[in-house]
């Protein structure tokens, strides 16, 4: 008995000290790249390390990404004393090495585990060897780790997940923890504490506006689903609308860019999925567009709101930390948008909805990089079909 109240005391203790741990991390959405919407299972060190150059190269790392994330089937099996083995054939050199190349870069480096039996593609699951996992993980110096929900058999998902990230803080390594049970039980409820990010949905597909029986989803259902969850975003807890597909070739340009203004606009993370090693310098333009970015990734940690449903047309507005406002134009149709906008008309809206107060804006164009007028005027501009107009109301010089 007294050994049990022993136990008891000595966990009382240790818990806050564990619960404090990767508090801190992911103020702002997460940036990176992940290996899955573009190769699937077809991973090895020789391209995770190129990727990781590449991310250099192109300016994306200085244009704020920063994890590199190995998803699903780096791991084939488990050694007689349960850890973990990587493919060997694949991964030569080890995850350790491979941490340290990334590390080298000024990167941080990501993998994939699953909260059941089996990952995903039937590689072996974490469930059963939590600790043991998140201890190997934080020796190869594991920064984010991505954990599925196939193979679940069952559990609890509030459970399952927070059993992992007990074994990750237990670890004391700061690492981020992404949630991926695809919505299926309301992580926005539950993940605050347990993870810093947790996906919403099922699996992004490369198309804007596309179905699937099997439950992939397109760019506009995805959106969809996020308009509702605004609550739940914030510094060190996001909503994860799933990994870009901006420059995998299955949307146009104008599609790509107003994905990845959405993404921007709801904070979510930005996990390019694309190959870093071959892009267009459209797509290089996209990604590290520095005005979307900043929406992105701004302090305040809001996510935007539908503050105008049309059908076919929408206006997005998210808060900014210094007073000002994010607002985006996405043209849903099939056919150009001709939009007349008087801001004075929706000054009201504005003042209750996103807490901007009643001055003159200047209209900054998030794409063209330029002022457009100002929110005492009409703003007049042609929005393609499918395509967005972001811009940031600035305040004018001499306003506080
Ligand atoms: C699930 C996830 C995807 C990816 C695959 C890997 O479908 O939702 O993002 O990680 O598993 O098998």
């Amino acid at each position: 008995m007294k050994k049990l109240l022993f136990i008891f005391l000595v966990l009382l203790i240790i818990q806050p000290v564990f619960s404090q741990e990767n508090k801190g991390l992911a103020l702002t959405p997460p940036m990176g790249w992940n290996s899955w919407n573009k190769f699937g299972c077809d991973v090895n060190e020789e391209m995770i390390m190129e990727m990781a150059d590449a991310m250099v190269e192109s300016g994306m790392r200085d244009a704020g990404y920063e994890y590199i994330v190995i998803d699903d089937c780096w791991q084939i099996g488990r050694d007689s004393l349960g850890n973990i083995i990587p493919d060997p054939e694949r991964f030569p050199s080890g995850m350790k090495a491979l941490g340290d190349y990334i590390h080298s870069l000024g990167l941080k480096f990501g993998v994939y585990s699953c909260a059941g039996s089996k990952t995903c593609q039937g590689r072996p699951g974490s469930r059963g060897y939590q600790f043991q996992d998140a201890r190997t993980y934080a020796e190869w110096g594991v920064d984010y780790l991505k954990y599925d929900w196939c193979y679940n058999e069952g559990q609890n998902a509030e459970a399952a997940y927070q059993t992992m990230s007990d074994a990750l803080k237990a670890t004391g390594r700061p690492i981020v923890f992404s949630i991926c049970e695809w919505g299926d039980n309301e992580p926005w409820k539950w993940g605050e504490g347990i993870g810093h990010l947790w996906r919403t949905t099922a699996d992004i597909r490369d198309c804007f506006e596309c179905e699937f029986d099997w439950g992939g989803l397109g760019v506009l259902d995805i959106i969809d689903e996020q308009a509702e969850l605004y609550p739940y975003a914030g510094p060190g807890h996001w909503n994860d609308p799933d990994m870009l597909e901006v420059g995998n070739g299955g949307m146009t340009n104008t599609e790509y860019k107003s994905h990845f203004s959405m993404w921007a606009m709801l904070a979510a993370p930005l996990m390019a999925g694309n190959d870093l090693r071959d892009m267009k310098e459209k797509t290089v333009d996209i990604l590290t567009n520095e005005d979307v970015i900043a929406v992105n990734q701004d302090k305040l940690g809001k996510q935007a709101r539908r503050f105008m449903d049309m059908g076919d047309y929408e206006i997005w507005a998210k808060p900014l930390s210094n007073g000002e406002v994010a607002v985006c134009f996405l043209n849903r149709s099939h056919h150009t948008w001709q939009l007349d906008y008087d801001w004075q008309q929706y000054t009201m809206y504005f003042v209750r909805d996103v807490n901007v107060h009643k001055n003159t804006y200047e209209i900054w164009d998030c794409w063209e990089h330029e002022n457009i007028g100002n929110t005492d005027e009409q703003l007049s501009v042609e929005i393609p079909s499918h395509g967005v107009l972001m811009v940031t109301l600035k305040k004018q010089e001499n306003e506080e």
